[in-house]
């Protein structure tokens, strides 16, 4: 079957997929957001998983736009742990260290036979980038690497909230009101 792309409104935790992205932080040793709520659901396994990791430079597991894997213990398969840009206005290199989450992801979903995937708006929270704006760099991104990918993982943009679905569909060209 072709590599798919679907939008859902969700808790990321909810959805039973292959592999579940984490929008985490540098030190990949939890936060909150969807980071609490997978380490959460995932149980106390993620965050010692995690600890493993080698340290590329002190307290950083994993740079800005970079990814990690690790199993999901109780959540899913596998999580893919990705380190989305703070928004400082744009001009510091954000939208391309976001494509890099994406592009990264989907690399080392492919990697480990990842069929489905599911992701959060990487970035879209605490580290305020601006949704639309990142809505269409991840559906961008997706889209490349389906199409330039034979076994690319099909993707579930999990929302958490309507504001954020429909940013999806707007970049989608979904109208916002359809169900
Ligand atoms: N399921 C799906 N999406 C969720 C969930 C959930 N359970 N909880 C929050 N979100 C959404 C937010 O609404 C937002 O759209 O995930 C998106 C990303 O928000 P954050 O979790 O704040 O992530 P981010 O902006 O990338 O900031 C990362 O937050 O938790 C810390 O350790 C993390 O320091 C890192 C920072």
């Amino acid at each position: 079957m072709p590599a798919m792309i679907e939008i859902v409104e969700a808790d990321i935790t909810a959805l039973r997929v292959d592999a579940i992205v984490n929008a985490a932080n540098e030190t990949l040793l939890g936060g909150g957001g969807v980071d609490g709520a997978i380490d959460r659901a995932a149980g106390p396994r993620l965050v010692t998983a995690c600890r493993a990791l080698p340290q590329v430079r002190p307290n950083v597991r994993c740079p800005t736009g970079q990814a990690r894997i690790t199993s999901g213990f109780d959540l899913a398969k596998f999580v893919i742990h990705t380190v989305g840009p703070i928004w400082h206005g744009g001009a510091r290199g954000e939208a391309e260290l976001l494509a890099s989450c994406y592009r990264e992801s989907l690399r080392l979903a492919r990697e480990n036979g990842v069929r489905r995937i599911a992701f959060p708006a990487i970035s879209c929270g605490v580290y305020r980038y601006p949704l639309d704006a990142a809505a269409m760099i991840a559906v961008r991104e997706v889209r490349a690497w389906q199409v330039a990918n034979a076994r690319a993982s099909s993707v579930i943009f999990c929302c958490f909230g309507v504001a954020t679905r429909n940013a999806y569909r707007r970049t989608i060209g979904i109208a916002e009101n359809e169900n």
